[in-house]
């Protein structure tokens, strides 16, 4: 079922009531992990070093990191600064598998300004988890986490 994508935002939105990035991410994926059903990992990864994603806060287990612009899903998003919606990550050749259980992925880019400040991962165990809702939903949690925090 998709989860009330509007409710939520209003409820990110009451949450992040610093405008530190740490605090604030670490909030955003604990948040989106409670709150929309059947996902195994959510986290964020940062733009660090030129063309390379570092692990930042997340939730599930521990993951692959560093991540390079040109591998997988995340390093399609980072490139593209595209959302990258994945049904079977088993049939995606460069997909980089950090849990096992993970079968469908979702990753929104973060833009700050023109610049790539980062990206938010999803994975899912079920196949074909997110739906165009889902999409924007989450499009429009990273938008609340942009204007409630200082990324600069
Ligand atoms: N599967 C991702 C890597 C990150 S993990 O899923 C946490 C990818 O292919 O970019």
């Amino acid at each position: 079922m998709t989860p009330d994508y509007s409710l939520l935002n209003r409820q990110l939105a009451a949450l992040l009531d610093t405008r530190d990035w740490l605090t604030n991410s670490a909030q955003t994926c604990a948040f989106i992990m409670e709150q929309v059903p059947d996902l195994n990992w959510v986290g964020f990864y940062l733009q660090g070093e030129p063309e390379l994603l570092t692990l930042g806060p997340f939730q599930g287990k521990p993951a692959c990191h560093p991540i390079p612009f040109s591998k997988g899903v995340c390093g399609a998003a980072a490139r593209t600064r595209t959302t990258q919606r994945v049904d079977d990550v088993h049939a995606v050749a460069d997909h980089i598998a950090c849990d096992v259980a993970s079968r469908s992925e979702l990753v929104v880019p973060v833009i700050v300004n023109d610049d790539l400040w980062g990206v938010l991962d999803l994975d899912s165990p079920r196949q074909a988890r997110f739906s165009a809702a889902d999409w924007e939903g989450v499009e429009a949690l990273v938008a609340t986490f942009i204007e409630r925090t200082d990324l600069t």
